[in-house]
């Protein structure tokens, strides 16, 4: 099966309709296949609850619970015992930010997601992006000779300019001075693999809804060692051996100290589904066509809509998004007129990352991602109907 294909379509229910949407919001979550599906329907059909039960629906859970977190250990190349289950991405950094030792600041860009910035807040140095919108790694490396930095966290791509950053130069730079590395890999976790050896990060998040996969499920990993240096703050059933009668934990090993109350094994179930899918898939064919297609919309909009403004210029390694504007109207206007008009799902403001516009200067954009599903006929068919609008509103 091929991205873009009849077939693989044909395995989405959202895209099944008549006429089926022409889904270009990728970024900010993604359609579920059949496989997705049925395996949250399988898991949700006999109920356990997971490492609590002796009985047979109890153990069932909880082996396929486990068997969720080892197919993610396998897409990774890592220890089972390295992968921590969250709700999301925001969750996950939510984990570390919460829990982090309070000996040194954290650096961040103010590129970032909102997600990667606001749980660091009380004790961020906020660096400026490059101007053109990159991570600044001379920034990094002065910020580093100034202060006591224990933690350096960063987007693998952001999700308004799909630019990614100079990972080996910032986990050099950063392990030279004795502070780890967050990998925020939302964006990237549908597009291109995560090797965690090759990254040579130390912490990584992703969400299971932006890869196919089901919403409540989001991944943590890291470095036995790191982990350990994470005090655990959402504290409760699972996470502890043993409470003494001053209420004193005995913490159960990571990752389990981390994942307090019971989880949800239908959306672990669904997400080691969802990965199934990808690596079928393939990522070297999930990332030619999706750069085939992103190619295709910058060389088409810019010859029929010349007028409009890129936040930032085309760069052939991006991981999908594009974000831009048209002077004069305002891009939830075209947003919902796009909907109306031709079912086509696009998102418009600022994605969550305030800080970023002002940066660049940049006012709110329409922003188009697009997923393994999409087709060049969808991409000549959302660009149709823009130059269209734009024609109507006398643009
Ligand atoms: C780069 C990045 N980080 C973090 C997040 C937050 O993801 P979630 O809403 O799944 O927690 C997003 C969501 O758009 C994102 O694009």
């Amino acid at each position: 099966m091929k991205p873009g294909s009849e077939p693989l379509r044909a395995r989405f229910p959202a895209l099944r309709t008549s006429p089926p949407p022409i889904y270009l919001d990728n970024a900010a979550t993604t359609q579920k296949p059949d496989t997705v599906i049925e395996a949250v329907r399988e898991a949700l059909e006999s109920a356990g609850a997971v490492s609590r039960a002796v009985h047979p629906l109890g153990h069932a859970a909880t082996e396929r619970y486990e068997a969720a977190r080892e197919r993610v250990a396998e897409h990774l190349g890592v220890p089972p015992h390295e992968i921590v289950f969250t709700r999301n991405t925001t969750a996950a950094i939510h984990l570390v930010a919460c829990g982090w030792p309070a000996d040194g600041a954290v650096v961040a860009s103010r590129a970032e997601h909102h997600a990667n910035l606001l749980p660091w807040r009380e004790r961020l140095l906020p660096l400026a992006p490059r101007p053109d919108g990159r991570f600044d790694v001379d920034a990094l490396r002065e910020q580093l000779q100034r202060e006591r930095v224990s933690l350096v966290a960063l987007q693998h791509a952001s999700n308004v300019t799909g630019l990614g950053t100079d990972l080996d130069a910032v986990v050099d730079l950063a392990h030279r001075h004795g502070a780890v590395v967050l990998l925020d890999a939302a964006q990237t976790a549908a597009h291109r693999p995560l090797e965690v050896e090759r990254l040579g990060v130390d912490l990584l998040t992703f969400s299971g809804h932006k890869m196919y996969g089901p919403e409540g499920v989001g991944v943590l990993w890291g470095r036995t060692e790191v982990l350990e240096r994470i005090r655990p703050v959402q504290i409760g059933g699972g996470t502890v051996h043993a409470v003494s009668e001053t209420l004193e934990p005995a913490w159960r090993e990571v990752p389990w100290r981390f994942e307090a109350g019971t989880p949800d094994v239908a959306a672990a179930a669904g997400l080691a589904a969802a990965l199934d899918l990808l690596e079928d898939l393939g990522f070297d064919a999930i990332a030619a066509h999706e750069r085939a297609l992103v190619a295709q919309l910058h060389s088409q909009l810019e010859r029929r809509v010349p007028q409009l403004r890129f936040a930032v210029p085309h760069d052939p390694d991006s991981c999908g998004p594009v974000s831009f504007w048209v002077p004069g109207l305002s891009p939830h206007t075209l947003a919902k007129a796009l909907g109306d008009a031709a079912g086509i799902c696009v998102r418009s403001g600022y994605h969550c990352a305030e800080p970023l516009h002002r940066a660049l200067e940049l006012p709110p954009t329409l922003r188009v991602s697009v997923g393994v599903y999409n087709t060049s006929v969808e991409i000549e068919r959302f660009v149709d109907t823009l130059a269209e609008l734009l024609q109507l509103h006398g643009l």
